[in-house]
């Protein structure tokens, strides 16, 4: 039996692994790797930092994630295809190593910030 997400560690072993799956991703890789040249000793940090806050409340993380997303747009058009594609490996990442009610929410969470910032770039129900 998996056990749920309860501590800072486990939100950090979340993060790195996802991560991992999207660094290696064809689609969503390219945008981290070659677009944003992400520098991921900084990224990490900020989201474990966004995590705790968003499944914990902890008070951790005081960013726009909204506007970074929109200037990232800005810069290379993202598509329906690389949100869904974000889901995707955010839910099988989770269930890969959690389960309960804190997975559940995260899981919960990570779909409805994803849907929220991708209507603002992309419109409504857009597809692509
Ligand atoms: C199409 C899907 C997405 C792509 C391609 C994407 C890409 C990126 C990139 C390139 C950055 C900048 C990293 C850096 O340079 O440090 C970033 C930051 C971030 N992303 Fe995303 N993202 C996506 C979806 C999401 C979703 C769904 C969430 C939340 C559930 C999210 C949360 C964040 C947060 C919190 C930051 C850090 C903002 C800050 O620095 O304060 N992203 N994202």
């Amino acid at each position: 039996m998996k056990k749920d997400i309860r501590t800072r560690r486990d939100i950090e072993r979340l993060v790195d692994r996802f991560y991992d799956k999207v660094k290696a991703d064809d689609l969503l890789g390219p945008v981290f790797n070659d677009v944003a040249r992400v520098n991921w000793e900084r990224h990490l940090p900020v989201m474990y930092d966004f995590w705790d806050n968003t499944i914990f409340f902890s008070g951790t993380y005081s960013g726009n994630p909204m506007l970074l997303h929109q200037h990232l747009h800005g810069r290379f058009a993202l598509t329906a295809s690389h949100f869904d594609r974000w889901i995707d490996i955010f839910n099988i990442t989770v269930d890969e190593l959690f389960s309960g009610e804190n997975a559940s929410m995260a899981k919960q969470r990570g779909g409805n910030i994803a849907a929220v910032i991708r209507s603002k770039i992309l419109g409504i129900g857009s597809r692509g």
